[in-house]
């Protein structure tokens, strides 16, 4: 079972003073930093703030700590170190991606996208189509956000060259099953584009296992710092034309990060697996490999959230006044919860400020989700999501004052 105490411990903002009493439910729009990032991020700042990879010590150090962060991370996800790089955020790494597609692909060649994705993973490619490339959609249930394997089926065809989907939405909240999807694309001769923003807070995936081409994901909504980490498999990556500097082209991780990398924090980054290795430690697990550790890691936190989560869900899908937008069982899903009711969704974030809970409202850049469920994107949605460190009190905490605001 999770030590949510010790879990507590590794967080700063739980011991800041000036976030006492305030129940934190916007994760999936950011998450806590872990103490491990924000003290590397220091002591670079400090002691290692000069161009890396030049022959002396403070260049030195700086540099080996950058490919500390991909070589550590690349070995929690099941990947090789260069098929792990960082761009400033998920949705520039998405674009870069899409000029690379731009290039490769033909006019008459097909892309298949959702209409469940934030934009980052969707404005990019339906672009393409101004290069004659054929977007299709693959759309969601109106009723339920359900993305249907099956309609994926009926699209897929020997001129899809891609499909790009996520591991998670960010307002439906269900668990698509990426390895499956996965295989289906690759028999049809397509690769995927993953956006794993709303799935890797909830346990870092084993991206080789589930044989995506490319995974996505965003750092600062993972306990680290403000970055996006692309994994671009080797196939796939050395094939793409390179975006970077012509003569970087050899060097798999620098091909799609045209601009020069954000040192401090790709380094800092090593700080989220210092927080992963952490807690497997202290829960006594011993994985014989780093994936096999990530995945003891990732059981033990969607444990204790589906924990929490199901009370919640059991609590919204009671209340006749509110929509639940996704499943209703918390097994199926991750703690992002998003809720149509009668006032929108800021002015009800606004309400829950009032009783110290931090929540978001909006659209949250997932409009064509929204729309696809005939949700008025105007009015919004009020979205309360949680990860691991979040308390069962702090889950009371929320339903009691969500019972007072809706
Ligand atoms: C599911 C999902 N994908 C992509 C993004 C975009 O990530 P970034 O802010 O790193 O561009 C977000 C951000 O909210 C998201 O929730």
């Amino acid at each position: 079972m999770l030590d949510v105490d010790f879990v507590r411990s590794q967080f700063p903002a739980f011991s800041e003073q000036s976030l006492e009493g305030q129940a934190f439910f916007e994760n999936a729009g950011g998450s806590y930093t872990s103490a491990q990032v924000i003290d590397r991020l220091t002591r670079f700042y400090r002691e290692r703030k000069v161009q890396p990879y030049a022959p002396y010590r403070a260049s030195e150090l700086g540099g080996a700590e950058m490919d500390e962060a991909r070589a550590r991370l690349a070995a929690l996800m099941g990947v090789e170190t260069d098929e792990v790089s960082f761009g400033p955020s998920t949705t520039q790494n998405t674009y870069i991606l899409a000029q690379a597609f731009r290039q490769w692909m033909d006019p008459g060649d097909a892309i298949i996208v959702t209409n469940q994705d934030h934009e980052a993973n969707s404005g990019p490619w339906r672009r393409l189509a101004e290069d004659g490339i054929e977007i299709r959609e693959w759309k969601i249930d109106p009723e339920t956000g359900h993305l249907d394997p099956e309609k994926l089926m009926e699209l897929l065809d020997d001129r899809v060259r891609l499909v790009c989907f996520p591991h998670c939405s960010n307002v439906v909240g269900e668990i698509n099953p990426v390895a499956k999807i996965t295989a289906l694309a690759h028999a049809a001769g397509a690769f995927v584009c993953v956006d794993g923003v709303s799935y890797a807070p909830h346990g870092l995936p084993d991206v080789g296992g589930m044989g995506a081409d490319i995974y996505l994901f965003s750092a600062y909504k993972t306990y680290g710092p403000h970055q996006g980490i692309m994994v671009i498999r080797r196939n796939i990556g050395t094939m793409l034309p390179n975006q970077g500097h012509y003569f970087n082209g050899d060097s798999l991780y620098k091909r799609f990060t045209p601009a020069g990398p954000d040192h401090a924090q790709v380094a800092a980054s090593a700080g989220m697996v210092d927080y992963i290795e952490a807690l497997a430690a202290h829960h006594g697990i011993m994985g014989e490999t780093p994936v096999a550790t990530g995945a003891a890691v990732h059981d033990l936190m969607r444990d204790h959230e589906e924990k929490l989560l199901q009370p919640l869900l059991d609590y919204a899908a009671s209340k006749n006044s509110v929509r639940l937008i996704g499943p209703t069982d918390a097994a199926k899903r991750a703690p992002t919860v998003a809720l149509v009711a009668n006032a929108p969704g800021e002015a009800l974030a606004a309400q829950l400020a009032s009783h110290g809970v931090m929540a978001g409202g909006g659209d949250f850049y997932a409009n064509r989700a929204l729309e696809g469920m005939n949700v008025d994107t105007d009015h919004g949605v009020l979205r309360v999501s949680f990860v691991h460190y979040t308390s069962e009190n702090e889950v009371q905490k929320l339903i009691a004052a969500l019972d007072a605001v809706l």
